[in-house]
């Protein structure tokens, strides 16, 4: 079993590179699907869930090749549908994005149910309205939703989601661009991901416009062809990096960001007392002294990502000051709250609203990664906390981030990956 170790209370210096963004990656790989040619993705991050995704491609008769560290190439030339491999779609929530990539090539899809962080429920009612609207049926059957077409294949409609959802956007738009006819998808998600899924699809041949904004049209092509691709940088690997420095202290540069998609952890951290200073690629961060309360509530994009959630309460827990944070995209984001109360944090939850009273100085503890942002979250409150945080779960963690221990380390930070036996099985077992 891995942990990652933590000696807090150091500040951090240097330059920290951001890599590409997993959730642009996991459409993109999936939208490799749509077209029987070759596309070369660049930027990819190293993230197990984007190897997962790449497995998944693998497993179903694709050809994936690694022609250096951070760039793919993707043949799905001999890829099958209806074959996906249960025991690799049940861990990842990007898998449901099998479903709109195989309808929009095959005109059907037969998914396993897919997993993901635990937020509660996460139902796919809206991608469900949206491939329906098409003109396929979904059902479910053998724990699997199975969506088919008839013989009119799939055709453009107008389609008006209850929730901008990421899923629920980017699975109407693979299924769309190859339907007959024009498609509009009416308070689409307008996340960062959602334009770079576009532009990856129209480089292949597809006419989307209005990705970004909260109407996306798309007029139906007959076919795509492959392309190359550069993915761009992870808005929340980049804020996690941003807030990480905030909390420990020092001057940290985060490279290859773009800033527009900062602007809310940078308004939040401006308000917080925290210097940030932004240049056309990079974002450099500092402070002095004990920063300030703050509110947070979480949003669709351009709002504060929920992404960000676990780790600005990390920060908040050793503010002035009593702040609220309140979740408004996922009904159960608050997992991480119990891991940081045995850091000494101050932090009670009622409802979607968490009530953090800043304390003057974390503790290290034991605490575990209960999900991918609530573990960055661990990270952060490890930094700044006074003595050694040890942290189990990790693998949570690289669900999403590419190197985050090699990069901090770069810093100066004192954290290191250890493997230690398995405490189930290292406990003398009872007879
Ligand atoms: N929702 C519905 N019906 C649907 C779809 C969604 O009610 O058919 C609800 C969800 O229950 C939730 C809200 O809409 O309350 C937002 O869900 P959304 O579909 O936007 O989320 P997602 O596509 O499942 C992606 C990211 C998440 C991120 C959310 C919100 C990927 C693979 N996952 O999830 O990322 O939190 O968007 O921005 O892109 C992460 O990276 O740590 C992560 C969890």
């Amino acid at each position: 079993m891995k942990k990652i170790l933590i000696n807090g209370g150091r500040p951090l210096y240097g330059n920290i590179n951001v890599s590409g963004m997993k959730n642009a990656a996991l459409p993109i790989v999936f939208a490799s699907i749509l077209t029987a040619d070759r596309c070369v993705v660049e930027n990819m991050p190293i993230v197990s869930d984007v190897e997962l995704s790449l497995e998944i491609l693998r497993r179903m008769g694709a050809t994936v090749e690694r022609l250096n560290k951070s760039t793919v190439a993707i043949d799905t030339t001999n890829f099958e549908g209806s074959v996906s491999p249960y025991d690799l779609v049940s861990r990842l929530r990007g898998s449901t994005y099998l479903l709109g990539a195989e309808l929009g090539r095959f005109g059907c899809a037969r998914v396993g149910f897919s997993g993901g962080c635990d937020f509660g429920v996460r139902p796919i009612d809206q991608h469900q309205k949206g491939f329906e609207a098409l003109g396929a049926k979904v059902t479910i059957e053998n724990g699997c939703n199975c969506i088919t077409t008839g013989p009119a294949g799939l055709n453009g409609a107008s389609i008006y989601f209850d929730i901008a959802s990421v899923g629920a956007t980017i699975n109407v738009m693979l299924a769309a661009v190859m339907a007959k006819g024009k498609t509009t998808i009416d308070n689409a998600a307008r996340e960062p991901h959602i334009v770079d899924l576009a532009n990856f699809l129209n480089m292949c041949g597809a006419r989307i416009s209005g990705a970004g904004t909260s109407v996306i049209k798309i007029q139906g092509v007959e076919k795509l062809h492959g392309c190359n691709y550069t993915i761009i940088p992870d808005m929340i690997e980049a804020g996690t990096y941003m807030v990480a420095a905030a909390a420990a202290g020092g001057r940290v540069s985060v490279r290859g960001v773009i800033p527009k998609h900062m602007e809310t952890v940078t308004a939040k951290l401006v308000e917080m007392g925290a210097d940030v200073e932004e240049y056309e690629d990079y974002i450099v961060v500092s402070r002095a002294g004990r920063l300030n309360r703050t509110n947070v509530k979480t949003y669709f994009y351009p709002g504060f990502p929920t992404d960000m959630h676990p780790q600005i309460s990390a920060l908040l827990a050793t503010a002035e000051g009593t702040s609220l944070v309140t979740e408004s995209v996922w009904e159960n984001r608050f997992r991480y709250v119990d891991e940081l109360v045995k850091m000494n944090a101050n932090i009670t939850v009622e409802g979607r609203t968490a009530t953090i009273v800043g304390v003057s100085r974390l503790t290290g503890a034991p605490v575990k990664a209960v999900d991918l942002r609530a573990g960055a979250a661990m990270i952060i409150a490890g930094l700044s906390a006074e003595g050694v945080t040890e942290i189990s779960k990790v693998e949570s963690i690289e669900r999403g981030y590419d190197d985050i221990v090699g990069k901090l380390a770069s810093l100066g930070a004192d954290i290191k990956m250890v493997e230690v036996p398995d405490e189930e099985s290292a406990q003398p077992k009872a007879n």
